[in-house]
């Protein structure tokens, strides 16, 4: 508790410096809305197949059954807000200058919350794009009328806009978040396994670029023995609780 307690002061010190920072997240900041994880106990990887649901090959075998289980993951997603850490995010970007927020989540929580500026690595649930013309339109429908559903421009067949395996990122994007990485004083990285790349290498280059990391996670992963903060604990309580000790010291 004491340890926990001198590295809150320690960091909330630098944070008082206002550093450039960047924050990456993954599915663990969801956990707490009730929005299934991908690895661990629970995950949906435990009890789906990726390569039968989320690949372009799944796609275009059967439009029907990755459309039926985007439908039934929209369907869990829309009910869902976010909660107290995804807040404070929200809020940092408001008081620190220099601040970007780095989501592998397609679930929209960090926009609901009030998050701006914002970098989706993996897209978004919410869009769908067009297989024909790579149109993207919003669409919030659940469940939705019609599966697979088709555009309405020119009828082919609509896909969810978010990154399946065997597919690169969006080429601006990821440029956006690999010079955000480069040159941040700070990288927080919440709720990740730190295991699917690209977006696993960010923290990485972030620290060969002098950058501190502070990773919150219940669970140990492969960045945290060399993370200079690794919080053991929930984003929804670390976060608070790192807000509440800036609130402390001040932001001067
Ligand atoms: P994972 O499911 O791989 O990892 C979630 C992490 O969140 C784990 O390390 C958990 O320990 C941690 N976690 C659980 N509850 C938490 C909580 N309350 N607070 C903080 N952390 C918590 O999710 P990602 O790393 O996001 O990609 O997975 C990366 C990508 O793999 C996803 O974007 C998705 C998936 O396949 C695509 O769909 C392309």
């Amino acid at each position: 508790m004491t340890k926990i307690k001198d590295e809150l002061e320690e960091l909330a010190g630098l944070l008082r410096l206002k550093p450039r920072i960047a924050v990456l997240t993954g599915a663990g900041i969801s956990a707490e809305s009730g929005i299934p994880t991908f690895r661990g106990k629970d995950g949906l990887w435990k009890e789906f197949r990726a390569e039968e649901l989320a690949t372009p090959e799944a796609f275009f075998r059967d439009p029907r059954l990755v459309w039926e289980w985007y439908d039934w993951r929209r369907g869990i997603i829309g009910s869902k807000n976010p909660h107290p850490g995804h807040y404070v995010l929200a809020n940092w970007e408001k008081i620190f200058p220099d601040f970007i927020l780095i989501t592998q989540n397609v679930d929209g929580l960090h926009r609901k919350a009030g998050s701006g500026n914002i970098l989706e690595l993996h897209g978004n649930i919410w869009e769908m794009r067009c297989t024909r013309e790579g149109t993207i339109l919003e669409n919030r429908q659940t469940p939705l009328p019609e599966i697979p559903p088709r555009c309405s421009a020119c009828g082919a067949l609509l896909r969810p806009n978010v990154v399946w395996f065997g597919e690169a990122l969006p080429a601006e994007t990821l440029e956006q978040a690999t010079a955000a990485s480069s040159s941040c004083d700070l990288m927080f990285v919440i709720g990740t396994s730190a295991y699917v790349q690209p977006a696993a290498s960010l923290p990485l280059l972030a620290a060969q670029n002098g950058a501190k990391i502070i990773e919150i996670n219940p669970e140990p992963t492969p960045l945290s023995a060399s993370a200079d903060f690794a919080f053991q604990a929930a984003a929804g309580e670390a976060l608070p609780e790192i807000d509440r000790a800036i609130g402390r010291f001040g932001l001067g």
